[in-house]
């Protein structure tokens, strides 16, 4: 077992790089697939949740090299349309494969994709468009067998609610199917219009990403084109965090502020001087932070549901009461009761959360609860008096790359240990 050990109380001063956006790097592996001939794709995070993509793509078949941020996907060798279980409960977006590999192949067998600790995530709107365009699911005993008789047929999806995964697995369905599909109440996040640009890139025709209605025009064949994933926008709402829990003063290289326009103003009402020019975003923080009036989170342009869990754990020391309410998934306060173990003052009840900020938190054994609670749990450690020891790592190491040296960098000090 790993235990990062965090010593609190370090004022961060300095600099860290973001890296590629995990939730685009994973539809843009899925969509390789589709992709004829060799892609290349470029600033991709070195995650698990990748190297789980990797290896769904390597049984599929496709022969893929990965050195540092690159990873090269030749699909020629595409021979197999099947999941095996193992993989497909690695990670929850591997349901993401189902519409690329079904367009390419006309069949995919999997089993339902891995539990997920944010509540039921169920995926039947994934399964309901992808019946609209034509593919033909059986679902029984966990396992999706899916089938389809020549290309996919373009028509009018309306989601019921704007899923990210959704919208991506339909536009992955999509692109090369024949005539038009209209996605009618599309999820609109950066991740999204990412995807759109990477397909649009390799040949397909698709109008409206980032709005609520998007068309696409299927067109018989994709061509691999090079790409480079988009900077992770969550990972910077956690670095910013990190710099403003403890005081201190950080510059982020390569984010993008626009993708985070709404969590941006919830700094500055914290107290935080926030600074942009070209390639670079710099966070400056007071003493103590203030409260954050109210927190809800929605689908995009709304404040991000990834990010509900860093902002909390920086709320928990700022002074005065802070409101969240979760709109997005049904059990996304786990990490509340780690905290509490630290000593924050936090009163959930369904899916509204109260913070009444302490003057400090102490240092405590906690556990990650999932991937975004894990960083609200090295923040509050950040900014703890004495040592936190983080367990369950393994959810930490599926979203942030080099966290550790990244924060030793500006001065935190943490340790993993065996
Ligand atoms: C993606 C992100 C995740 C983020 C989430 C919301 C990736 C890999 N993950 O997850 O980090 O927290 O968007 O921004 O990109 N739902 C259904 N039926 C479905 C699909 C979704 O009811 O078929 C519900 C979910 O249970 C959840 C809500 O819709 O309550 C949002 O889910 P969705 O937007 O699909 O999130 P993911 O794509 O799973």
């Amino acid at each position: 077992m790993e235990i990062l050990k965090i010593e609190g109380g370090r004022r961060l001063d300095g600099a860290v790089t973001i890296h590629g956006a995990k939730n685009s790097a994973l539809p843009l592996l899925a969509a390789t697939l589709l992709a004829h001939g060799i892609s290349e794709i470029s600033n991709c995070p070195q995650l698990s949740d990748v190297a789980a993509s990797v290896n769904i793509l390597r049984h599929l078949g496709c022969t893929v090299t990965r050195s540092q941020d690159r990873v090269v996907v030749d699909s020629t060798p595409l021979c197999r349309s099947g999941v095996p279980d193992g993989l497909m409960r690695e990670m929850r977006s591997s349901i993401i494969f189902l519409g690329a590999l079904v367009a390419r192949t006309g069949e995919a067998h999997m089993s339902f994709p891995g539990g997920c600790e944010l509540g039921a995530r169920p995926i039947d709107l994934h399964l309901a468009a992808l019946r609209q365009l034509g593919v033909e699911i059986v679902e029984e005993r966990g396992r999706l067998e899916c089938r389809t008789y020549g290309r996919l047929k373009g028509t009018a999806i309306a989601l019921d609610f704007p899923s990210v995964g959704a919208t991506e697995n339909i536009l992955l369905a999509a692109s090369t199917a024949e005539g038009k599909t209209t996605i009618l109440n599309a999820a609109r996040e950066p991740e999204i219009v990412d995807l759109c640009t990477y397909l649009i890139r390799c040949g397909a025709k698709i109008h409206g990403a980032g709005e609520g209605a998007i068309t696409v025009e299927g067109v018989e064949r994709l061509e691999a084109a090079p790409y480079r994933v988009m900077p992770d926008r969550i990972e910077t709402v956690t670095y910013l965090a990190a710099g403003a829990v403890t005081g201190g003063r950080l510059a982020l290289r390569g984010a993008e502020p626009e993708h985070i326009a709404t969590v941006l103003p919830s700094f500055e009402e914290a107290g935080c001087t926030l600074a942009y020019t070209p390639g670079e975003l710099r966070i400056t923080a007071p003493k103590r932070l203030r409260r954050i009036r109210s927190i809800r989170t929605m689908p995009y342009p709304g404040f991000p549901t990834d990010a509900q869990a860093p902002l909390m754990a920086m709320t928990c020391v700022a002074d005065g009461t802070s409101v969240f309410v979760e709109n997005i998934f049904e059990n996304r306060y786990k990490h509340a009761g780690e905290l509490i173990r630290m000593g924050a003052n936090i009163k959930v009840e369904g899916r509204v959360a109260v913070v009444e900020g302490v003057p400090a938190l102490s240092g405590a054994p906690v556990e990650c609860t999932d991937l975004r609670g894990g960083a609200a749990l090295v923040i509050a450690g950040l900014a703890a008096e004495g040592t936190t020891s983080l367990r369950e790592l393994h959810h930490l190491d599926r979203g942030y790359e080099g966290l550790e040296a990244a924060l030793r960098g500006v001065g935190a000090s943490l340790q993993r240990i065996k």
